[in-house]
């Protein structure tokens, strides 16, 4: 956390990393994260927590497996949605999109149940904005 004001365009272009969430602050024991993403994320779900997420810039899409099947939100920019906890979920951008998810401090980005997960994608629970992960 800081005192300083963060500037989330200044932020975002500190990293080029896909699917690969950074800290921008906290609130209380939640994490503002943000990411760059694009194609596709992995099924995943948060068996304790919602999530998050704000859409910056681009579109965003979360297809969810509920109990009366699947279906597949779309988030253009300055769209707010949350997932509910236990909900199978998995984000995706096919042009690309940045990101904001606020979510509590130590959350997996790949949940606690998830698919086999690709090298493209980051089983991370955020890095440190401008921390040595970045890039
Ligand atoms: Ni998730």
């Amino acid at each position: 956390m800081t005192s300083e004001s963060i500037n989330l365009t200044t932020a975002l272009s500190a990293f080029d990393a896909l699917w690969s969430p950074r800290i921008v602050t906290r609130v209380n024991d939640y994490d503002v994260r943000i990411a760059k993403v694009a194609g596709e994320h992995i099924w995943h779900a948060h068996d304790d927590t919602d999530e998050f997420f704000l859409v910056l810039d681009g579109e965003l899409r979360i297809a969810l497996r509920e109990e009366g099947g699947e279906r597949t939100v779309t988030l253009p920019a300055g769209s707010v949605f949350v997932v509910p906890r236990g909900v199978e979920h998995k984000p995706s951008s096919q042009a690309g999109a940045a990101i904001l998810m606020f979510e509590p401090t130590g959350t997996p980005t790949v949940g606690d149940r998830h698919e086999p997960v690709p090298a493209r994608i980051d089983n991370t629970t955020g890095h440190v904005l401008g921390g040595p992960a970045s890039g």
